[in-house]
């Protein structure tokens, strides 16, 4: 959520900006010229720097008026807002980061803003924070590093499948980071999020005069990327066209900006990311076979968090200790009720939604402990949605099964404080039994043990 100046002749412009930037902008204040140093300052002042300023390109900015935006606003990014074909001249003269065009359209503008917010490509993307460790129990995480190890050391193209929120993104990142390439630029470009206008011109770049405001060249991503790595997440959004072109590139390590009349190089390390069913696209004509085959060459799925139960409460105590520092608040524990409660809900949204509502959790816990009345979770999905029934009808009833099990055995041994004798008795279950399905479904025990 941003904080945006509009320095503006007109404050109407307040309105169509806070409209069309929706969601993505908590505050958007306007000012005139002369009143934005002070804007900006107050800003600061009131600990609520602005990440952004929008400024009207009438009259001219000097460059002496950007550099006095940008000092009193603590290196606020500023982003011009111009009317004409040669806008992006202006923004150069002035050295504005980037140009909007007037009238407004809502992609470009939400597109440029937040990039521009997000600072330049490389800042602090490039070492991991320590926090950011891929977490998980048992056999699947094992074999997740084997694999991750292997291919780190190669230049092999890597595709990361799996649904929103498994931590597709956190694993391209760890190839990089236990690369060879690790000190070079790791460049996230997110197919699904750059209007495909824009997208060809992000990627590959273009010389000047290859189109009506190209008033001077401009590397794209790819070249940002050059002896590092490029992850091209949501591939499956990628245009047919541009397909053919980052073909050529997987095969020759060649692309042309637009308008260009000569063939580049470069040395990058490719890695994909889809949560979506590339055989069908590619079955569908929206996705080309050979570039399926070029990027399929390593590939890793990562499986969604209701098939690793036993990976939650390792990621509860994750993410506690992950985020307590940035709440600012002395939360140690989770309680064995609030790990049950997390433990039977089947994460639809995976470990971004888990996530999410330990954060949550976090933010409304009173104590030191988080406790099952901090927990908000809805009812499983498996409870309350309708049947998918393009899927086999025995693979949904297991599932069903599965699900309708692991609460079940969260809440008794919760109940009886993980004593399985006792469990089993309430449960009117042969203890061998019961024991041999808490194996199944990895919870441990330990957790349930009332103090
Ligand atoms: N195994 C894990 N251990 C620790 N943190 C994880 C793990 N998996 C995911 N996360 C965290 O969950 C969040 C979502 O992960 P990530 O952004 O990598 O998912 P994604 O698959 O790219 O999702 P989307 O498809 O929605 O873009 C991140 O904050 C990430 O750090
Ligand atoms: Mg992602």
């Amino acid at each position: 959520m941003l904080r945006v100046l509009v320095v503006d002749r007109s404050p109407q412009t307040r309105e169509t900006i806070a409209e069309l930037l929706g969601d993505l902008a908590r505050d958007v204040v306007w000012a005139p010229r002369e009143g934005a140093g002070e804007k900006l300052r107050a800003g600061i002042a009131a600990g609520a720097p602005f990440d952004v300023v929008l400024l009207d390109a009438e009259p001219p900015p000097t460059q002496a008026v950007v550099r006095e935006l940008v000092t009193l606003g603590g290196g606020v990014r500023v982003v011009l807002a111009a009317a004409g074909p040669d806008g992006a001249a202006v923004a150069a003269r002035c050295g504005a980061t980037d140009v909007v065009a007037r009238p407004f359209s809502t992609a470009e503008l939400a597109f440029r803003i937040g990039r521009a917010a997000a600072g330049p490509e490389r800042a602090d993307k490039r070492r991991p924070r320590k926090s950011d460790v891929l977490i998980g129990t048992g056999s699947w995480i094992k074999d997740m590093y084997d694999r991750i190890t292997m291919v780190a050391v190669t230049d092999v193209t890597v595709a990361i499948f799996g649904e929103s929120g498994t931590g597709k993104e956190l694993v391209a990142r760890t190839i990089h980071n236990s690369s060879p390439r690790h000190d070079a630029p790791f460049v996230v470009v997110n197919c699904a999020a750059i209007p495909e206008a824009l997208l060809e011109d992000e990627l590959f770049g273009h010389v000047r005069g290859a189109f009506t405001d190209a008033s001077r060249d401009r590397e794209g991503l790819l070249a940002a990327a050059h002896t590092g790595t490029l992850f091209l997440d949501e591939i499956g959004e990628l245009p047919l066209p541009l397909q053919s072109k980052l073909l050529r590139v997987l095969q020759s390590q060649e692309f042309r900006r637009i308008g260009d009349d000569q063939d580049r190089r470069v040395d990058v390390r490719i890695i994909t990311a889809t949560n979506r069913d590339l055989d069908q696209l590619v079955a569908a004509g929206l996705f080309r076979q050979d570039l399926y085959y070029r990027i399929n060459v390593f590939p890793i799925h990562l499986p969604p968090l209701r098939e690793r139960p036993e990976d939650i409460a390792m990621l509860v105590h994750h993410f506690v200790q992950k985020l307590r520092g940035r709440l600012g608040k002395p939360i140690d524990g989770v309680s064995a009720a609030a790990l049950a409660r997390f433990a039977g809900y089947d994460f639809p949204g995976n470990v971004r939604e888990l996530e999410n509502k330990v954060h949550q959790a976090m933010v409304v816990c009173s104590g030191t402990t988080i406790e099952d009345v901090d927990v908000a979770l809805p009812k499983s999905r498996a409870q309350t949605a309708r049947p998918d029934v393009d899927r086999p009808f025995r693979e949904l009833k297991q599932e069903t099964i599965d699900t309708f099990e692991r609460r079940y055995l969260t809440e008794l041994l919760r109940v009886h404080g993980g004593n399985l004798a006792q469990a089993a008795r309430a449960a009117g279950m042969d203890r061998k039994n019961l024991w041999a399905l808490v194996e199944r479904h990895g919870l441990d025990r330990a957790q349930f043990k009332k103090p």
